[in-house]
C-alpha cells in the first residue's frame, strides 16, 4: 500500500501529514476554530491542535507499520505550504466491510471556493483507488449535522447519497447532535485525479510538481 501518496488537485497537493507540518497544522486550527468548532468534535478533551497533530502523525506511523491503515490524516497545502484543508478518513475496516468515515474542513478565510470539493474529491479518489495507489476500500460514509448547509452541499457536489437520520449520533460542542449519513460506494465513484489505469503517472505528476 502507498503511503506516501501525494495527489495533485488544481490548486492543491493533498498528502498524508509529516513531522514537519506541526506548526502549519497549529496556525490552521487556531486561525478557524471559530468555523469548525460547531460542526466537528475537535480537538478532544485534554488536546490542544500541537497535542491533536501529535496524536494524528502518531496514529500514521502506526499505519505506515501496519498492512490495514485505520486511520488516514490528509492535508491540502498549496505551494508555500500553508494548509488550506484537512481531509480524513478514520474508522477504517476491513474485510468484510472495506469502509471509512470521511471528514473535511477547510481554512476560514478560503471557504465558499470550492476547495472542500477539491479536497473531498482527492480524498475520495484515495479512498478507491485500488493499491498501490490508494486504500481499495468499498464504501466512505460521513455524518453532518442537519444545519451544516455548506458541508452537505459538499457531499452532494462529490456524490454521497443520503443514507438516513442519525438522531443524537455525535457529541459535538457538548451536546448530542442528530446528523444526516451519506454514503458513497467504489462503484458510485468517478476519479477526478487518480484515473484507473493511468493513477500511477496521475501519482507521480503529482510528485514532481506540486504547485498550484
Ligand atoms: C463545510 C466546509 C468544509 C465547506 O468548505 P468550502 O471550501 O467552503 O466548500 P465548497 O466551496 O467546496 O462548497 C461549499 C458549497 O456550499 C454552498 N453554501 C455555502 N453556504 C451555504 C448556505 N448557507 N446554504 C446553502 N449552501 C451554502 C456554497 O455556495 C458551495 O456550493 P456551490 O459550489 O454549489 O456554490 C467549510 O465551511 C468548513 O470547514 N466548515 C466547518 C467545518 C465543517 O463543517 N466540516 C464538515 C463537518 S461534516
Amino acid at each position: 500500500m502507498r503511503q506516501d501518496s501525494m495527489i495533485q488537485t488544481e490548486r492543491m497537493v493533498v498528502r498524508p501529514i509529516r513531522p514537519g507540518d506541526r506548526d502549519a497544522f497549529v496556525r490552521f486550527e487556531e486561525a478557524s476554530v471559530h468555523l469548525h468548532a460547531p460542526w466537528q468534535p475537535i480537538p478532544p478533551a485534554g488536546l490542544d491542535f500541537g497535542g491533536l497533530f501529535d496524536r494524528a502523525l502518531e496514529r500514521m506511523k502506526h499505519n505506515r507499520a501496519a498492512r490495514k491503515p485505520t486511520d488516514y490524516r490528509m492535508i491540502g497545502v498549496d505551494e508555500s505550504g500553508a494548509i488550506l484543508g484537512v481531509f480524513n478518513l478514520s474508522q477504517i475496516c476491513w474485510e468484510p466491510f472495506c469502509s471509512a468515515v470521511a471528514g473535511w474542513r477547510v481554512h476560514a478565510e478560503w471557504t465558499g471556493q470550492g476547495l472542500a470539493t477539491e479536497g473531498v474529491n482527492a480524498l475520495l479518489d484515495f479512498a478507491f483507488a485500488p493499491p498501490p495507489h490508494g486504500l481499495g476500500l468499498h464504501r466512505v460514509q460521513a455524518g453532518i449535522i442537519p444545519t451544516n448547509a455548506p458541508s452537505i452541499r459538499v457531499a452532494h457536489k462529490t456524490g454521497f447519497r443520503r443514507e438516513g437520520y442519525c438522531p443524537r449520533y455525535l457529541k459535538i460542542a457538548g451536546q448530542w447532535q442528530d446528523h444526516i449519513l451519506f454514503a458513497k460506494l467504489a462503484d458510485e465513484h468517478t476519479f477526478h485525479y487518480l484515473e484507473d489505469e493511468d493513477s500511477s503517472e496521475a501519482a507521480s505528476d503529482a510528485n514532481a510538481s506540486p504547485s498550484k
